[in-house]
């Protein structure tokens, strides 16, 4: 492959989440989510943030997409708010929260940039989650009717649907641990929501592939595989439990023997039904990986299993350490490993060569500052984000060299936003959003990605 030039088709892009950047949560028939309840929890979230008015991209989606334009992207990944579809249980479908993401698809495509629709980024209505959320079987169905009803508004547009955004979080850090919402802190009870993830994943898939008309559209995954290194054991055992448990049935159909050895005394899986694989197991175009950091980790000398059940986003891993990782740290504390990015790709395109690649978040969050320059004009110096950029698009031009099909790459994210438990806290975006005015300014990282995107290279 000819590199640094990419491949025609390649989709350069930025990334964002509803919850994370709408605001605008009472308005037009939408109905609470569990990011709402679990937001205005006391002690849940750093400053008791809340995504009540959040970028208030509700109401400024056009300045946002005339940015987006401005940035030269060729595709905008974004989400979808199931509580602004399907507001009351089983109930009619909210015209008005579709017409909403109609509007952002239509001056989306206006502006010649491709829509890239997650279809669940976290934000589950709150009825669902009084029911058990995910781990309530009927959930996966829940979500599946209004995949078909946002498929049957937008699917001759839409040009990637991506049905779930890192179910690892949205199983292990919801149900097992409790930084995200609910919270419940059931330990192995995260493998119940794990099934029901994939299920629904399955069902998606099939409701999408029913509805969409667009002839070239497609329909993705995306994953947040942890990369881990250190002891083989420990490697091994973490990429079972938060890796191979999405990407075996999904990709494979079937869970690893293995899962269920090591799960052993903690979880039964009885809650898998017959068929349910045949279910998960849907072709994809695409899958998309996440990518930020990675962990180290060792075998401990604790008892090995049974194993508590109290509150871990890792069950069946309680023997295992995590190490402090080597700095350099981001805002986040997480280390930067660019060749981890490297590592995950070449791994994948091994192990399940069929299926295509795409980077759909890989950024960083800085401690940035609004400056006013001597001129007047607003400026982040981001020069470090600028840098962790450029060392995560040279690994994966690398792992491009190596063979790897990669489709494309967005950035985490556009904008600053809430960063679930951190709140406003922390900053990744490559515009700059001052919370009191919503004032976007871009950062220097805006502009660097603006010249990569127009000159179709990939750093050197
Ligand atoms: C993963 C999530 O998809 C996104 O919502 C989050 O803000 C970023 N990573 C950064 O943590």
């Amino acid at each position: 492959m000819t590199l640094p030039t990419v491949p025609a088709g390649f989709m350069f892009g930025t990334a964002t989440a509803s919850y994370q950047i709408e605001g605008a949560v009472n308005e037009d028939g939408r109905c609470p989510s569990i990011w709402d309840t679990f937001s205005h929890t006391p002690g849940k979230t750093l400053g008791g943030d809340t995504g009540d008015v959040a970028t208030d991209s509700y109401h400024r989606y056009k300045e946002d997409i005339a940015l987006l334009k401005e940035l030269g992207v060729d595709s905008y990944r974004f989400s979808i708010a199931m509580p602004r579809i399907v507001p009351t249980e089983g109930g009619p479908t909210n015209e008005k929260g579709l017409d909403f993401y109609e509007r952002v698809v239509d001056e989306l495509l206006a502006a010649g940039i491709k829509p890239c629709a997650t279809v669940y980024h976290w934000d589950l209505p709150q009825y669902l989650g009084d029911k058990g959320g995910w781990l309530n079987r009927d959930t996966a169905y829940r979500v599946a009717d209004y995949t078909r009803r946002v498929a049957e508004r937008l699917g001759d547009r839409v040009d990637t649907w991506i049905t779930l955004n890192e179910p690892w979080c949205s199983s292990y850090l919801s149900y097992g641990g409790t930084e995200h919402a609910p919270g419940l802190g059931g330990g192995p009870a995260a493998f119940e929501a794990v099934h029901h993830l994939n299920l629904a994943h399955g069902l998606m898939v099939q409701e999408l592939r029913s509805a969409i008309t667009k002839p070239d559209a497609k329909v993705a995954v995306t994953l947040n595989l942890q990369v881990n290194r250190g002891d083989a054991d420990a490697v091994h055992r973490t990429d079972l439990i938060a890796n191979r448990v999405f990407l075996d049935p999904m990709l494979r159909g079937y869970y690893p023997d293995e899962l269920f050895a090591v799960t052993q005394g903690i979880c039964d899986w009885k809650f898998i039904e017959n068929g349910d694989l045949e279910q998960i197991h849907q072709p994809l175009d695409l899958l998309g990986i996440n990518y930020y950091s990675t962990g180290l980790v060792k075998m401990s000398d604790r008892p090995q299993f049974p194993q508590p059940t109290e509150a871990s986003t890792f069950p069946g891993c309680s023997d295992i350490d995590w190490l402090p990782t080597e700095g350099p740290h981001t805002e986040m504390g997480w280390n930067i490993d660019p060749n981890g990015l490297y590592d995950v790709l070449v791994r994948l395109h091994n192990n399940y060569p069929e299926i295509p690649l795409f980077v759909t978040e890989n950024g960083m969050a800085c401690p940035d500052k609004l400056v006013v320059e001597a001129d007047g004009t607003k400026a982040v110096h981001d020069s470090d984000r600028i840098d962790y950029l450029t060392r995560h698009f040279d690994a994966a031009r690398r792992a491009m060299e190596a063979g790897v099909p990669l489709a494309g790459y967005f950035v985490w994210s556009m904008f600053d936003n809430f960063e679930w438990a951190f709140g406003y806290s922390k900053r990744f975006g490559i515009t700059y959003v001052n919370y009191e005015t919503q004032e976007r300014t871009p950062k220097d990282s805006f502009k660097w990605y603006q010249k990569l995107i127009a000159s179709r290279e990939l750093p050197v």
